[in-house]
């Protein structure tokens, strides 16, 4: 495949890797760029069938593995990422815009919103924030990147970790004591876990 056309994007070659996604045309911030709602749950009894690859799940933080359908599965990895991956329940959902993306932009995420783990993978998203040596573990990152993408995580993971994030708010309100507003998004964002 060089190139496959899903209306609003497109599959294709990509400088990071492989097969990316591509804006076809301007998104918002904050506008949905598509909606994944035929996500397959991988199990013993119904594993990955011929020609369905691993590096196109993810894996939730409840150790759901999942298979990504198209075009969701080619999106790539960057450091810099134009879109998040916004759960409308446990296993819809959607690649929203971080910022304005223009037509002919990859669409990328940052696959350790929501990761953990201790996979260690080189980079090549080629973008000025990129670490080269990636770990998969949302907690690995530094605590101004975590503090940026708390408002991203999904209400599973922070359920799932919701001790680790309760040391982080400890740590942030320890290193940030004058940095208020900072705090109140990590106050904000944790209150939704326990409804
Ligand atoms: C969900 S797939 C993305 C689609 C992939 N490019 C393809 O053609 O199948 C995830 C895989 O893409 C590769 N990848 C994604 N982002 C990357 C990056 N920033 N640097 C290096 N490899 C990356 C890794 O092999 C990863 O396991
Ligand atoms: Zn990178």
């Amino acid at each position: 495949m060089t190139e496959r056309n899903f209306g609003d994007v497109i599959v294709k070659p990509s400088p990071i890797h492989g097969l990316g996604v591509f804006a076809a045309r301007g998104f918002r911030a904050g506008e949905v760029i598509f909606d994944t709602s035929e996500l397959r749950v991988i199990t013993g009894e119904d594993p990955l069938r011929e020609g369905e690859e691993e590096r196109h799940c993810d894996w939730l933080a409840d150790g759901r593995q999942i298979l990504l359908p198209n075009p969701a599965r080619y999106i790539n990895h960057s450091c810099n990422p134009s879109a998040w991956k916004e759960y409308r329940n446990v296993v819809r959902r959607c690649a929203t815009a971080f910022r304005d993306i223009r037509a002919g932009e990859e669409i990328t995420h940052d696959y350790r919103i929501d990761g953990f783990g201790d996979v260690v993978w080189e980079c090549n998203c080629r973008s000025a924030r990129c670490r080269k040596i990636v770990h998969s573990d949302f907690f690995q990152l530094p605590l101004e990147l975590q503090i940026e993408y708390l408002p991203y995580l999904s209400e599973l993971y922070k359920r799932v970790f919701r001790e680790k994030l309760g040391r982080l708010g400890q740590q942030m309100a320890a290193a940030q004591a004058t940095r208020r507003p900072t705090i109140a998004i990590f106050r904000s964002s944790i209150a939704r876990t326990s409804s």
